[in-house]
């Protein structure tokens, strides 16, 4: 399959999962939650993912030999842990201590997953383009929803605003690099893995913040 073609269609089946979570949206788009304790325990959880993410993007760059790539993840690095001071800053402003978090198996096994990628075309399908598309989909239905308290919506605006900035550059990378049978078969696989983990990462969110499941 042509590069271009495969990245539309990866690009296809995020856009799918997407719209398989709009019927019950999860805890982790704050838009069904109804109490601030709720929201502290998303914006927790989504700060440890911030922190994760920079660590895996930065763990990526010695084995990247793109050197467009390597930039590109370097620069992610840094972006996600001005993420996490706007996360922290918003839970702080609520007494929330901001670290006072346990992650979720899900939650582990989905990042743990990502660091073991090893291809540059499966790891930038599987996370930045299949994980942080289907996060941002839900940040931009929150900020929409005009429901969500504005000491959540304000430290998103500004993600949000972060990801619109860089454009579609995962999806730039699988048109340039995505050119194998090899290569492809591989993204494809690490982004259905993607999404596995994630719904069972929104699946222990919710169980955490409306039953209080703990592990
Ligand atoms: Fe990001
Ligand atoms: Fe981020």
């Amino acid at each position: 399959m042509d590069s271009r073609e495969f990245a539309q269609s990866i690009e296809h089946q995020v856009t799918e999962f997407c719209k398989t979570l709009d019927g019950k949206l999860p805890a982790y788009s704050y838009i069904p939650l109804t109490t601030d304790e709720a929201r502290i325990r998303v914006m927790q959880s989504r700060l440890f993912n911030e922190i994760r993410a920079g660590e895996i993007f930065g763990g990526w760059l010695k084995s990247t030999p793109e050197l467009d790539v390597k930039k590109t993840l370097a620069e992610a690095t840094h972006e996600e842990y001005e993420h996490a001071e706007f996360l922290e800053e918003a839970l702080r402003s609520k007494g929330a201590t901001p670290y006072d978090y346990q992650p979720l198996p899900a939650q582990i096994a989905m990042f743990n997953a990502f660091e073991g990628l090893t291809d540059t075309v499966e790891r930038i399908a599987a996370f930045p383009m299949a994980g942080e598309g289907v996060a941002d989909y839900l940040i931009a239905k929150s900020l929409k929803a005009g429901t969500v308290p504005s000491w959540v919506t304000g430290p998103y605006q500004r993600i949000h605003e972060d990801e619109a900035e860089h454009g579609n550059y995962p999806f730039e990378i699988l048109v340039k690099y995505a050119t194998t049978p090899e290569r492809q078969g591989r993204a494809a696989r690490a982004v259905a893995m993607s999404l596995a983990l994630r719904r069972g990462y929104f699946d222990n969110l919710d169980r955490w913040v409306y039953e209080g499941k703990s592990y």
